[in-house]
């Protein structure tokens, strides 16, 4: 009887899933393997909501974002039978491997159930890119360039209108996508959750570009970034647009570049707009950098899988896909390099 291959995807999407889905069954096809599609991360091994995936269910679906097996941010550890329940389904199925594709949170679960004697292996993802273990995860190269085309059009309008615009990206703990995308737009200013917000800074530097004859900014905020103490939200929090916390523990973000926007209108004078790019980031077709890490990880896990090393994820270093052990990944968030911000501090101003 031919093994048996899931495949999951966890937490929220990201453009490149549908890749690694297909490089999944693809693998496991060509290595003899059957393939099973779990719907809607883990509550779908918890509920028993397991479909046969073949060749044909993943043909054409290499371009396009999101996942066809959908996703959720359910928390199996929350539940008090919980682990129970998806080694009973694992076992229901025949599966003789799981492959889950995810970020930190996803990575407790699987890296819990191999600790049970559970044969999983992990495929890094979340556009944030603050996974330990993996250089890069795929989907933040694709955010990355969103945000940087959305800042090459807020150029234009900001000088034509002497303004300033703040643009808020994701982010929730590691400011990547601000760096990243605020050095290729040629970013004036980047805040980010590692280090806390100080808006006298932030004023200077806008006021500091008008002497020179630039009366216009671009300021990038990822959502996570902290506000000192004292100001709205303060002692270094981040500003929630609700209270409601997801089974992981984590609240929504967003709000914090309309506190900053008021705040340099006040103090600099200058007429201040802001622009929330939210889950824009996360939708749409991957690059073609996406669509090939997403393919590698793809293939790699299953040769994993096939090859029966299991408790990994795995991951890019340098232009090398390894293995790491689950228990890495799972220590996230992963900051933004001090190099890189170092960097891109080079230009602000
Ligand atoms: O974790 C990835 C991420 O996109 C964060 O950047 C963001 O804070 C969060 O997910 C948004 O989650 P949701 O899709 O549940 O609104």
């Amino acid at each position: 009887m031919a093994k048996r291959v899931g495949i999951l995807t966890g937490g929220g999407d990201c453009p490149g899933l549908n890749a690694v889905i297909r490089a999944v069954v693809r693998k496991a096809d060509a290595l003899g393997w059957e393939s099973l599609g779990i719907m809607e991360g883990w509550r779908g091994l918890l509920e028993n909501n397991v479909e046969p995936l073949d060749l044909i269910r993943v043909s054409g679906i290499l371009y396009r974002g999101g996942t066809i097996l959908r996703t959720s941010r359910t928390n199996p550890l929350k539940r008090p039978d919980g682990l129970t329940r998806l080694r009973e389904n694992i076992e229901l199925h025949g599966m003789d491997a799981l492959i889950a594709v995810g970020g930190d949170d996803t990575m407790s679960v699987a890296d819990r159930l191999f600790q049970q004697g559970v044969s999983v292996v992990g495929v890094p993802k979340t556009i944030d890119n603050d996974l330990y273990g993996t250089d890069y995860c795929f989907g933040f190269d694709t955010a990355v360039n969103i945000a940087t085309e959305a800042i090459d059009r807020l150029h234009t309008t900001a000088e034509a209108h002497n303004r300033v615009m703040v643009i808020e990206v994701m982010g929730r703990d590691s400011g990547w996508i601000a760096v990243a995308s605020g050095m290729a737009g040629g970013a004036d200013v980047i805040l980010i959750p590692e280090r806390p917000v100080d808006i006298e800074q932030v004023c200077s530097l806008i006021r500091r570009r008008s002497e020179r004859g630039k009366d216009f900014s671009i300021v990038v905020v990822a959502e996570g970034a902290r506000l000192p103490s004292g100001e709205e939200g303060g002692g270094g929090m981040q500003i929630h647009q609700s209270r409601i916390v997801d089974e992981f523990g984590h609240v929504q973000l967003g709000g914090v570049s309309n506190f900053l926007a008021r705040e340099i209108e006040a103090r600099t004078g200058f007429e201040t707009r802001v622009v929330v790019l939210g889950h824009i980031q996360r939708g749409g077709s991957p690059t073609a950098f996406d669509r090939i890490l997403a393919t590698r990880f793809g293939v790699a896990a299953m040769t994993l899988a096939h090859q029966g090393d299991f408790g990994k994820m795995v991951a890019l270093r340098g232009n090398q896909i390894v293995a790491v052990p689950l228990a890495e990944a799972a220590k996230s968030p992963r900051p933004v390099d001090p190099e890189l911000y170092e960097t891109a501090a080079v230009f602000f101003g």
